[in-house]
């Protein structure tokens, strides 16, 4: 969507893959969908150096409304777990210097029963700007695919017209894409700044590696329609979360930072290890996530014959060769072997699209070492844990820098 916004994949958090719908504030305060967790999250993003990093949206996703709208028509938050209300929390945030992101649903209900937006599209899109909402996540639950095409957009409108400035993330193709169905990927990033792909995240390698495999899968259909402004979304991030070993985590931040994904953490910022506060703060992971060209990257080795999987993302800086531009990347090297130790993965690096007559510099992106200087032929031999990754940059020797 050409709105001016998120012309770098947006990175934030957001409450739901770690804390769903927990309803039950009476009992559980501070990890209910109530006002103390955002609160505590955003101030955590602010003290904690996220928000220093780039992490910028605090976003609310399902059940935080009452069930019923009220006597004209307005959303309004459950009284009891948002006894400030919204325009309070917005407030807050945006005093720690946050972005505010809020959740609503295209169809009649939310996907947990919470009052949709249908019939209500241009009201609650007022409300929203009147609450100085920066970020909308519209969920497809309880509405027909079939009317996504006119609906989607229709919404994306009436949140222009209020003048206030609001990244789009749209649901839509989450519920068409699978089957045989025929995803219309060039409309969706027209009307939309950011848009869930496929299923939804589970805290589990299971989950990640069959979103992985999806995306790797569509990668000639996704790859042409991102770029500044537009972004598929493989949904948040399991970093610090149950379901993820050290080196799973590390590959979920290289994968995304490779897809230009949103980085979007779910994770309780108050309780993190860290351990994985490194991994989600590492400035020269984010910087490829967040590089200018937004270029997204691509699987360039399956792991069908050697078990191990290579990906590639073309990235500043790049430089002029003829008529040519040399691109630096950042390539990701991912075992996916279970046998259960470091494997010798060796390669010259024009295997990685490295191909540049002049060579390149390489770097690893995880331990800041330097691999030292490669021509295309030169034999790259790295050890990668099992279900980790190497992730290096590869600088041309010719660029500008
Ligand atoms: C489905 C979405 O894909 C999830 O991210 C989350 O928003 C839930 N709905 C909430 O009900």
């Amino acid at each position: 969507l050409n709105n001016g916004l998120a012309l770098t994949p947006p990175m934030g958090w957001l409450a739901w893959e770690r804390f769903r719908c927990n309803v039950d504030c009476k009992n559980d305060p501070h990890n209910c969908i109530g006002e103390v967790l955002f609160l505590e999250m955003a101030e955590k993003m602010a003290s904690g150096g996220f928000r220093d990093a780039g992490y910028e949206y605090i976003i609310l996703d399902d059940c935080w409304m009452n069930m019923t709208r009220d006597s004209n028509g307005f959303l309004i938050a459950d009284p009891e777990r948002f006894p400030s209300g919204i325009p309070f929390l917005s407030d807050y945030i945006h005093s720690v210097g946050l972005k505010f992101g809020i959740y609503e649903d295209i169809g009649t209900k939310t996907c947990g029963g919470y009052p949709g937006i249908e019939g209500y599209e241009k009201q609650d899109m007022q409300t929203f700007a009147d609450w100085g909402v920066d970020y909308v996540k519209l969920d497809g639950c309880y509405k027909d695919p079939n009317t996504f095409p006119q609906s989607y957009p229709q919404v994306g409108a009436y949140m222009n017209q209020t003048g206030r400035p609001m990244v789009y993330s749209c649901s839509w193709p989450a519920y068409i894409s699978g089957g045989n169905n025929t995803v219309p990927w060039q409309d969706i990033a027209d009307s939309c700044n950011l848009w869930r792909n496929y299923d939804d995240i589970q805290d589990s390698y299971a989950s990640l590696t069959e979103i992985v495999a999806w995306f790797a899968q569509e990668q000639d259909l996704l790859i042409p329609v991102a770029g500044p402004g537009n972004w598929n979304d493989p949904d948040m991030l399991l970093v610090g979360d149950f379901g993820l070993s050290y080196d799973q985590q590390k590959t979920q931040m290289a994968i995304w930072s490779i897809l230009a994904a949103p980085l979007i953490m779910s994770t309780d910022l108050r309780t993190l290890e860290p351990q994985y506060r490194r991994i989600l703060l590492n400035r020269n992971v984010i910087a490829v996530n967040q590089d200018k060209l937004g270029i997204q990257g691509r699987q360039i080795i399956t792991s069908k014959d050697k078990g191990v999987e290579v990906w590639t993302r073309p990235i500043t800086p790049t430089a002029k060769s003829g008529n040519t531009i040399v691109y630096s990347y950042a390539v990701a090297i991912w075992n996916k072997r279970d046998d259960g130790t470091p494997y010798p993965f060796s390669n010259p690096i024009s295997q990685y699209g490295l191909t540049s007559k002049s060579g390149y510099f390489l770097r690893d992106l995880y331990t800041n070492q330097d691999y030292g200087f490669f021509l295309p032929t030169d034999l790259l031999t790295v050890k990668v844990n099992p279900s980790g990754v190497i992730f290096f940059k590869a600088t041309p020797v010719i660029a500008d820098r």
